[in-house]
């Protein structure tokens, strides 16, 4: 199979420039001006459209057995879903809940993924606890090219560890080369905070916010900071929140440690004030939604690097499992779905209203993923050799989002009828179309796992 597109405008997280893009089987093999239409081949003329890299989200929840309850994404409609939004390779955090064996929880979530994703994948390897096979286990799943574990320092009785647990994994994460993705919110604070506020009778979602403040969330980024500078490891911090959590990592960084931090949609565009509504459980996730003074520091510091990459943190769970948290806002199930909307809200509200520059929407939302997490130039790039993941987009396509119209298996969106100023017209996935005007035209289990 050969495709040629032509005429599009490429945008890599370095420049932009007019070219063809001559596509043989599954990989790019030649990128320039007026390529001749070899035989045969399938033509795509992307006259004043963007061709971009596939979008690759770095952090999404699609099987997951959290507060009760599970995740209500399968891979194949996460994928497909992905896929519509431009967004051609997700990172899962594998993350086992009650006494799961890790190289159980492997096997679960592998064997769920294969056959059933559109969109080539891999693995954040959870460590939520630390016993007498996880060192063993964690030193396979490396060798098997799963190069990225997952810490939570929150969720005191669920998915945290403790101390111990975290310097152990650090430790062995410097000696693999792994890198060590970290959820930071002091659990230990979480949880008396929350106490005190259901002790009292705040127990609405309006009170989630205040029972992980900001500083909770800067005093977990600072502390996960000081184990990674201890163990020399390299980290990275997953959906960081506010201003204060972020100069804690970049305070971190200045003083030489090796970390990474992540934004994530929902966090750039909504608001704490969202949780007074009277459906105000919908928009309760972790980090919480903050106050709006938080999200011009957010986007500068993604136009300026600070915020290495853009993730979802796509944890979709429907109305009713939310309202199992009617009572008492700390048996809401945490999560925001948005692995759809990632790619059209950055690009509306950051690229299109100015705040972000094209490049650098590029970088985060691709480049520095696959660059991060041992993907790169395979993925996250528009070159010679590199898998024939693209986006066409098309900037002039005007829409809405509603939940009526998603592929995400839920009944709502925290985005619902927001304008998007673009859309993805045409995904492939390694040579293959599989969007096109928008819906999902490809094949149902041909996403592969991506060892790193
Ligand atoms: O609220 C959230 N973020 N739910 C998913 C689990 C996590 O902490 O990432
Ligand atoms: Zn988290
Ligand atoms: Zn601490
Ligand atoms: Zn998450």
């Amino acid at each position: 199979m050969t495709l040629l597109i032509q005429n599009g405008t490429v945008v890599t997280h370095e420049r932009q420039f007019v070219a063809d893009i001559f596509i043989e089987g599954e990989i790019i093999t030649a990128i320039g001006a007026h390529l001749e239409v070899p035989e045969g081949a399938r033509v795509i003329d992307a006259s004043g459209k963007y061709v971009f890299p596939g979008f690759i989200d770095p952090h999404v929840h699609i099987h997951l057995p959290f507060m009760g309850t599970f995740a209500k994404d399968t891979h194949a409609t996460g994928s497909q879903a992905a896929l519509v939004g431009g967004t051609t390779t997700f990172i899962e955090m594998l993350a086992p809940g009650g006494s799961e064996r890790l190289m159980d929880g492997w096997r679960t979530w592998t064997g769920m993924a294969e056959g059933r994703s559109a969109c080539d994948y891999t693995f954040h390897i959870g460590v939520t606890r630390w016993d007498d096979e996880t060192e063993a286990t964690l030193r396979e799943l490396a060798a098997q090219g799963m190069k990225s574990f997952k810490v939570f320092l929150a969720y005191k009785g669920a998915f945290g560890i403790d101390d111990a647990a975290l310097y152990r994994t650090l430790a062995l994460a410097k000696e693999l080369g792994v890198i060590v993705t970290a959820h930071c919110e002091n659990a230990e604070l979480v949880a008396q905070l929350q106490g005190k506020l259901l002790a009292e009778g705040k127990t609405g979602p309006e009170w989630h916010e205040p029972s992980r403040p900001e500083s909770v969330e800067a005093e977990g980024t600072a502390h996960f900071a000081t184990f990674l500078e201890m163990t020399g490891a390299k980290g990275y911090v997953v959906h960081l929140s506010n201003a204060l959590a972020l100069k804690a990592a970049l305070d971190a960084k200045a003083r030489g440690v090796d970390i990474s931090v992540e934004g994530v949609v929902p966090h750039f565009l909504l608001d704490r004030t969202l949780t007074e509504r009277e459906d105000g459980a919908k928009f309760v996730m972790s980090p919480p939604l903050r106050d709006r003074s938080n999200q011009a520091v957010l986007w500068r510091a993604l136009e300026d690097g600070l915020i290495d990459t853009v993730g979802t943190d796509h944890c979709p769970f429907d109305v009713a499992q939310k309202d199992m948290g009617r009572e008492n806002f700390t048996l809401i199930p945490n999560g925001i779905p948005a692995i759809e909307d990632r790619v059209n809200l950055m690009y509306t509200y950051g690229v299109s209203r100015g705040e972000l520059s094209l490049t650098r929407f590029v970088d985060a939302l691709s480049t520095r993923p696959a660059q991060l997490f041992g993907l790169y130039p395979r993925k996250g790039a528009v070159a010679v050799g590199s898998d024939a993941d693209l986006v066409i987009y098309d900037p002039a396509y005007r829409g809405h989002i509603s939940a009526a119209t998603s592929h995400m298996n839920t009944d709502y969106s925290a985005f619902e009828g927001w304008e998007i100023d673009g859309r993805p017209e045409v995904v492939t996935v390694r040579g293959q179309v599989a969007v096109e005007g928008g819906a999902f035209v490809g094949d149902a289990g041909r996403g592969q796992l991506l060892r790193r």
